[in-house]
């Protein structure tokens, strides 16, 4: 399978290539800069080699990514589907920012596979478009797989993702097939722990030791959704392949991400301590405060006050941990089957807070092992 991917040179890019086996051939669309080529950045980010050399320039922002007809037409005939990780994901950018890398960008990229489709005889037979799970603003309880309502309680970012999947849903007709895959919260690479971003839950563990007063706010029924990106990655391009297989039968949208098996937050922060065998998290006092009011603060506070991107994108962060809220994974499971991607809470509090490790010990006292024999 060959799939032409905008955004490889992200989080989810880096998991999605750490996770490709022999089976899928990625080409990667990359913008370029002044001063560097869009190969060049990608040999930077992910490594020289054949990754690199295959490098298309394009910009998501413009039509059909800033692919010529003469790029469309060497890529048609061996294109299976377009894969659009591309995106804004600092939750407090500009509108325009998160309007053109997530809106527009989806549009450009349905019009991209559109334009491959008819250039291939119909080879590309897919879109898949990376999206959010927190399009579900501030909704609490089950969260199903399916197209959602308008939310006055989105922030800014999610309204802006929510836009994406919309404009490429409302168009889809057909082949390509269009399916939006909901990611959940990103943590590095589950073996070496390697990430190129810390939100979420490493802005928390980023700003502990610096919480005003040492107070942290308790979370409640709030749970915590993340994968480590190459597991997030394995799942997508499972989903991409089996919706490749029959398009017109894909699923609009499936959730990528730890569904019911996402841990509470507190039961995970608690759990962290308890790890934290070095002491390097500094004790807290936890304070309850009511999770509407968190989400309520995530949402607004740039109308009272201008935080630094740091502290907003930290505050965002604590909307993710604080919302009661579970993302159903049943078109998923349709799709892929019951293998569905987990993780456990020790390895998400150890990638989060950077834990060691636990060196294997014996069970029980070694002092006393030479009584029982
Ligand atoms: N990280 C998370 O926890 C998370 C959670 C849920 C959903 N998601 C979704 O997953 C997707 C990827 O997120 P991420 O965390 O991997 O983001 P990221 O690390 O910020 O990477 C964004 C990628 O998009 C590329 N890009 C941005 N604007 C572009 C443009 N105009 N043309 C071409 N490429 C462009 C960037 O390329 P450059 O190298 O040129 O900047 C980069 O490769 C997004 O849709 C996001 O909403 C992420």
């Amino acid at each position: 399978v060959r799939l032409l991917v905008a955004g490889l040179s992200g989080q989810l890019g880096h998991g999605v290539v750490e996770s490709a086996g022999d089976d899928v051939e990625l080409i990667p669309l990359a913008r370029s800069t002044p001063r560097r080529a869009a190969a060049s950045r990608i040999a930077s980010a992910l490594g020289a080699g054949a990754l690199a050399e295959r490098t298309v320039e394009g910009d998501v922002t413009q039509p059909r990514w800033g692919l010529s007809d003469e790029a469309l037409d060497e890529l048609a005939p061996t294109i299976d589907g377009v894969l659009d990780l591309a995106g804004e994901v600092d939750w407090t950018a500009p509108d325009h920012r998160l309007f053109a890398a997530n809106v527009l960008g989806a549009a450009n990229g349905l019009e991209c596979a559109r334009a491959l489709s008819s250039r291939g005889g119909g080879r590309c037979r897919l879109l898949c478009v990376a999206s959010s799970v927190h399009v579900a603003g501030g909704r609490t309880g089950r969260v199903p797989e399916a197209r959602l309502s308008p939310d006055p309680d989105r922030t800014r970012y999610e309204t802006s993702k929510w836009q994406g999947e919309e404009v490429v849903l409302e168009q889809a007709r057909g082949l390509p097939a269009v399916m939006v895959a909901r990611i959940g919260g990103l943590l590095g690479n589950s073996a070496s722990g390697a990430t190129t971003k810390r939100n979420s839950l490493y802005l928390l563990a980023d700003e502990w030791n610096r919480l005003p007063g040492g107070l942290m706010p308790r979370f409640g029924n709030g749970r915590v959704d993340m994968l480590p990106r190459d597991t997030a990655g394995a799942a997508l391009l499972r989903a991409v392949r089996a919706a490749l297989a029959a398009p017109e039968e894909a699923p609009d949208v499936v959730h990528i991400c730890a569904g019911e098996s996402a841990p509470r937050t507190d039961a995970l922060l608690a759990l962290a301590r308890s790890l934290d065998g070095a002491g390097r998290l500094a004790p807290i006092r936890s304070v309850p405060v009511p999770g509407r009011a968190l989400v309520w603060a995530s949402q607004n506070a740039e109308r009272f006050t201008s935080l630094s991107r740091q502290r907003g994108n930290a505050l965002t962060g604590i909307r993710y941990l604080a919302i009661d809220r579970t993302f159903e994974r049943d078109r998923l499971a349709a799709l892929i089957g019951d293998d569905l991607p987990a993780t456990s809470a020790e390895q998400t509090a150890r990638l989060a807070f950077a834990l060691p490790e636990a060196e294997p010990r014996p069970v029980g006292d070694p002092e006393l092992a030479r009584l029982s024999e």
